[in-house]
């Protein structure tokens, strides 16, 4: 393959600014104004797509996209298989970071965080709010498995549906939610000339957070 130059690859971000003054207390509030603002004025497409990022049995840090479904004071809520390779490597490591990039706003948030399984009835919950298609998806789908092929995939998800015609379709115990528990949050504005406004916060052992202005 020839060599791909992107190096003319550039943009000027000019859309907003972050000013420390304009920063609340909680960064919880700040996630909460520039996601509804992301989502309601910039019309972004998946507004809650976030990287959730994980340290792997392996030693390598691995990183993929997952859907938040649910954020309070507390943390933010996403669900998976807790048997895939993220599951595995969460419950041997609760250390996370999740990133979200609006390019719409120009913006990027980071989370360090700790992430813990949600309570069951939590999950039994949210699975039953599910379409069927979803539930039997999480399955017949050994997260992270290999798989012999696209038809195994197809001719299992079938069966299932038959054997479930009429029935409830049970959570299965190893699909549910996990809670990242943020420590750190960082907020990125885009600026212009590359100086961007970063705005970090971090949980101190009294529970209060702090905040600090990072060079770009
Ligand atoms: C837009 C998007 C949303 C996704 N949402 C989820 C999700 O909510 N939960 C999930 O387990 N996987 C989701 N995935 C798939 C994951 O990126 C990943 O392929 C899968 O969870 C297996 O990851 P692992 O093998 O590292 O555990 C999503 C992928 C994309 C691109």
């Amino acid at each position: 393959m020839k060599e791909q130059d992107l190096s003319n690859y550039r943009k000027v971000y000019e859309k907003r600014e972050l000013l420390t003054e304009d920063t609340p207390e909680n960064p919880l509030e700040l996630f909460r104004s520039w996601f509804l603002e992301v989502d309601q004025h910039f019309l972004e497409d998946e507004t809650n797509a976030m990287t959730v990022s994980t340290i792997g049995l392996d030693g390598f840090p691995k990183s993929r996209v997952v859907l938040l479904k649910r954020y309070t004071y507390e943390g933010f809520i996403f669900y998976t298989n807790y048997e895939s390779e993220k599951g595995k490597a969460i419950l041997a490591n609760p250390n996370v970071c999740l990133s979200f990039f609006w390019p719409k706003a120009e913006r990027q948030i980071i989370i360090k965080g700790k992430a813990e399984k949600i309570p069951e009835n939590m999950s039994d919950g949210y699975f039953e709010s599910r379409p069927r298609g979803s539930q039997l998806g999480a399955i017949v789908s050994q997260q992270s498995e290999v798989v012999e092929s696209r038809d195994v995939l197809d001719l299992n998800l079938k069966a299932l549906e038959e054997s479930f015609i009429g029935k409830e379709i049970p959570r299965p115990a190893y699909w549910g939610g996990f809670m990242v528990r943020p420590v750190e949050l960082e907020f990125w504005q885009g600026r212009p000339n590359r100086l961007h406004d970063r705005i970090r916060y971090k949980l101190e052992e009294n529970y209060d957070w702090t905040k600090e202005r990072l060079s770009p």
